[in-house]
């Protein structure tokens, strides 16, 4: 395995890029990506006594799965579930408490930052809430342009080019988060993700805090967007129906367990496990929201 710190440019990642998600309608596109074996988190709770210590929270018990290069791949639970901590250890923001998580085959789990720029550039994030992931203090130049500059990359016409490609104005760029609407703000989000060209964009729970009303414009936009770019996705929501729009895999997370995993029409016409009938049974339907 080559040491990932300070060789940006032989990032395997970048090498391989530009042939992903071409033959998308086939199933999985190309070859593993992003690989996640036996992975464990276990929190603790503050400590309500001297001399005990604080309670073990088990919010992940042993998950694998593998996202393909090109794939668009949905993770659905409800709230708890574990889903914002499996992400979280995908992306590297978080250790685990045992296990492994492969990107492009180079270990990331526990790695210092240092270590992660290919990463950090391959892989980028998009949050629930664009109110509380953007600085209030930036104007949306700034923030499209930030994760350029924190690789040293030139930006150039770029902030103009990801707000088109979001569907917002030029002038947007002088402006600040709080002049935009919540979906106007998520865009900005997504074009902030955009700036480095990752191949793989991570979305948690990204249309939840929005009204009902744009929800569908934006999961249609994350949709035109993986397609254009041939972005491999990784989707969490709690809802089956927004994942089946969106995705062509889904893991259904349970406890802190993959209870079911497969394509998502499978899943969808023929749930296996109680748990993700359960789900379906309580999945608001999109209508009126595409
Ligand atoms: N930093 C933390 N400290 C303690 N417990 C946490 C922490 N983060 C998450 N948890 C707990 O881990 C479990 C899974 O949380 P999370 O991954 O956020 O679920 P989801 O995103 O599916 O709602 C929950 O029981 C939650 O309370
Ligand atoms: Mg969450």
């Amino acid at each position: 395995m080559p040491s990932p710190a300070g060789t940006p440019d032989a990032d395997p990642v970048r090498a391989s890029a530009g042939a992903p998600a071409a033959d998308r309608a086939g199933g999985p596109a190309g070859e593993p990506l992003i690989e996640v074996r036996d992975l464990t988190r276990v929190y603790r709770r503050p400590r309500t006594s001297l001399t005990r210590p604080g309670e073990a929270v088990h919010a992940l018990k042993g998950v694998s799965l593998t996202v393909h290069r090109g794939e668009r791949f949905g993770i659905v639970g409800e709230s708890g579930s574990g889903k914002s901590t499996l992400l979280r250890l995908l992306c590297a923001l978080d250790r685990p408490t045992s296990g492994s998580v492969t990107f492009a085959g180079r270990e990331v789990a526990g790695l210092p930052e240092r270590s992660l720029r290919f990463l950090r550039r391959s892989l980028q994030i998009v949050f629930q809430d664009p109110m509380s992931s953007l600085d209030p203090r930036m104007r949306v130049r700034d923030l499209v342009a930030e994760p350029l500059v924190a690789l040293g990359e030139p930006v150039g016409d770029r902030v103009a080019e990801l707000l088109d490609a979001v569907g917002l104005p030029a002038s947007a760029a002088e402006r600040y988060p709080h002049q935009f609407s919540g979906g106007q703000r998520q865009r900005i989000a997504i074009a902030r993700a955009l700036a480095p060209r990752p191949e793989v964009l991570v979305a948690d729970e990204p249309v939840s805090a929005l009204d009902v009303s744009v929800r569908g414009q934006i999961l249609n936009l994350l949709a035109d967007l993986a397609d254009e770019l041939g972005l491999t996705l990784v989707f969490v929501s709690h809802d089956l129906a927004v994942v089946r729009h969106l995705c062509e895999t889904v893991a259904v997370v349970h406890d802190g367990l993959i209870v079911e995993t497969g394509p998502v029409d499978d899943v969808w016409e023929a749930p296996g496990h109680p748990y993700t009938r359960a789900l379906l049974a309580a999945v608001p339907t999109l209508e009126g929201m595409l």
